[in-house]
């Protein structure tokens, strides 16, 4: 990795070069293998024409269908390496809401260049927004969002290397970070929050929350303060997004593990050992420098052992209710969620489609016992059904594997939840190039999940020591472009325990590699990218892809100029660049108005001074339009 300014870095790259997971055993093995499966796949991968990619690959349409007329009503964007926002010819951007802006009066004057007073950081819009979703609610336009980490140096100026000094430190940290549910409204000067909207409503890192499903009350779940495992504080790291039917938000704790730490010693200098579990989920005993467990006993693993397993969950909250408290689902299993991705089956049943964001971890998916219909109840839906993690051949085929105390060997379903990754490895479910989203179809039944990257692949293997041979949809070695997987479930059906696979793209730079690292047949000199992470489907059924990676614009990466968002159609495979994003920023959250005249599109930790031109520089959500007033989705 390039020499970054760290308070541009996101969090999993935070996490990759603070805590790179140890070395394992049988290193000369796994890459031997490694060689020999690239050998095998390598030749036809080469240049897309394998069976198994992208355009012309086993789920596109007919080749008839790939000759139509482009579906994208713009004209594409070249890359770009400036302090800007830039979308194509006929469109606008304005920037809506950013971080520290007031969400209620109270918070008026609340100045994030002054590290902001404790006073009022529960009542401005949070650090570093990520996914989010719309709602609409008596007439009123509300957008759930999140706020996944927060920058220590910035926001506690008086504080050395930004580390807490004090109890009111932590609680600012904590205040800024989390969930905000807002009401939005466009008048003559563009999109503006609605300030002291009754919906308006900050959750953080200490808003009590529910805890149901499976594991809700095992002794695993216990702490001194809950003694009965139902009930907690907070939600943590909140990265990716999704919507249920019934029109709640889904909020996706991923890396929870920094924000624990461990007070104890068994000699000066020397920690007290780890619970069972912890190192799989990266939590140790220094945390990522939040310092919590220095001030806050609750993330204090010493005292608090089980504190840990109470994160790493998907969490539902109701944002049309503002006294509504969170639920935690544990039926959804625990990992470093990216974010939920919700359908129906045809006969009602709720699919939650997961990934698991770290390099060799797993893909998931969830289908309830019980069906939805509109307007009926929805307790236990998130919760009492099967957690399955994929298994892909090299064949293009594909099965998901279900996670239960019989095919685990594990004592009890809420242990196989709790240790979602031990189970997924007890079952031999296939590690992936880090999955981040996955967004499900609405014209076809079929979902895609974007694995950002991996420098890891066939290098070595995952944090649980399963070894992550170059393998069907992960076919590169330290690959470090991505690529985005599709699959589409047997029968038209997502409840399906099999389906067949394909890659929709393989990101990579032609203008340097004529090989695999040269991407697929979809990437060219015009729309090349790395690292795609954010995604969801618009109605039109293009898929919308956001990415989080190197923008350094030079070696591999020359030409491919800053984080940026393009536009796909899943039959053609054509991929078009729409935005780019201000250097520095990763671009991430993607929703649209009621009217889908306006998306609304969040550029987290920007560099330079964007904004504002000046002074710190601010995550934002940015509302994108045509000029003509158009529909943009
Ligand atoms: Fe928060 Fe994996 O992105
Ligand atoms: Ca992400
Ligand atoms: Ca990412």
């Amino acid at each position: 990795m390039k020499d970054i300014d760290p308070t541009m870095l996101s969090a999993d790259d935070w996490d990759e070069q603070n805590f790179p997971r140890p070395e394992e055993n049988e290193f000369d093995q796994v890459v031997e293998r490694a060689i020999s499966r690239r050998g095998f796949l390598g030749g036809a991968l080469a240049f897309g024409s394998g069976a198994a990619v992208m355009t012309g690959g086993l789920l596109s349409s007919t080749s008839a269908q790939a000759q139509t007329a482009s579906r994208f009503p713009f004209k594409p964007i070249a890359a770009h390496t400036d302090a800007m926002v830039h979308v194509p010819e006929g469109f606008t951007s304005q920037v809506m809401v950013s971080w520290g802006d007031p969400l209620m009066s109270a918070a008026d004057g609340y100045d994030i260049t002054e590290g902001g007073p404790l006073e009022g950081s529960d009542m401005v819009f949070g650090e570093n927004t990520d996914g989010m979703e719309t709602f609409v609610f008596q007439g009123r336009q509300l957008i759930a969002i999140n706020h996944e980490y927060t920058n220590r140096k910035t926001n506690l100026p008086a504080a050395q290397e930004g580390t807490p000094a004090n109890a009111d430190d932590v609680r600012k940290l904590q205040n800024l970070q989390g969930v905000a549910v807002i009401e939005v409204s466009e008048g003559e000067n563009g999109w503006q929050v609605v300030k002291d909207s009754p919906f308006n409503r900050r959750i953080h890192h200490n808003t009590p929350m529910q805890i149901t499903g499976p594991a809700a009350g095992h002794d695993l779940m216990k702490t001194q303060a809950d003694p009965t495992g139902t009930q907690s504080l907070g939600t943590l790291n909140n990265c990716g997004s999704g919507k249920t039917p019934w029109g709640t938000y889904l909020t996706c704790e991923e890396n929870f593990n920094g924000y624990f730490g461990s007070t104890a010693e068994v000699a000066e200098g020397d920690p007290a050992p780890l619970a069972p579990g912890y190192a799989r989920y990266g939590i140790g005993t220094d945390g990522w420098g939040y310092d919590y467990h220095k001030w806050d006993a609750r993330f204090d693993v010493s005292q608090n052992p089980n504190e840990p397993h109470r994160a790493g969950w998907i969490v539902e909250i109701d944002p049309t209710d503002p006294t509504s408290t969170p639920v935690k689902h544990t039926g959804l299993g625990r990992f470093k969620h990216e974010n939920a991705a919700v359908t129906l089956s045809a006969d009602g049943h709720v699919i939650v489609y997961m990934g698991d964001d770290e390099r060799g971890e797993f893909l998931y998916k969830f289908v309830s016992n019980g069906t939805y219909a509109t307007g009926g109840p929805t307790d236990g839906l998130l919760d009492d059904g099967t957690l399955y993690a994929a298994k892909f051949n090299d064949d293009g085929t594909g099965e998901w594997l279900a996670l239960t105390p019989e095919t685990t060997g594990m004592a009890s379903l809420a242990e196989v939840l709790i240790f979602a990754r031990q189970a997924g490895s007890a079952v031999g479910a296939t590690t992936m190039d880090r999955p981040e989203w996955v967004a499900v179809n609405p014209k076809a039944i079929e979902a895609y999940c974007c694995l950002t990257n991996n420098k890891n692949r066939g290098v070595k293997p995952n944090a649980g020591g399963d070894e992550t041979p170059v393998n069907g949809p992960n076919p590169r070695e330290t690959n470090h472009y991505g690529q985005i997987v599709r699959w589409r479930p047997h029968d038209d059906d997502h409840t399906a325990t099999t389906f067949d696979w394909d890659l929709y793209v393989m990101a990579g730079n032609p203008e340097v590699y004529n090989n695999v690292y040269g991407g697929s047949d979809n990437v060219t000199a015009g729309n090349m990218f790395n690292s795609p992470d954010g995604m969801a489907f618009d109605s039109n059924g293009l898929v919308w892809i956001q990415t989080d990676g190197d923008d350094s614009n030079e070696e591999d990466f020359a030409g491919q100029g800053n984080n940026q968002m393009l536009v796909g159609d899943p039959v053609t495979g054509e991929i078009a660049r729409f935005m780019t994003g201000p250097k520095g920023c990763e671009v991430t959250g993607i929703c649209w108005s009621a009217d889908r005249r306006t998306m609304f599109v969040g550029i987290q930790h920007p560099g330079g001074s964007w904004p504002t031109g000046s002074g710190l520089p601010r995550s934002s959500v940015i509302a994108i339009k045509r000029d003509d007033n158009g529909l943009v989705g």
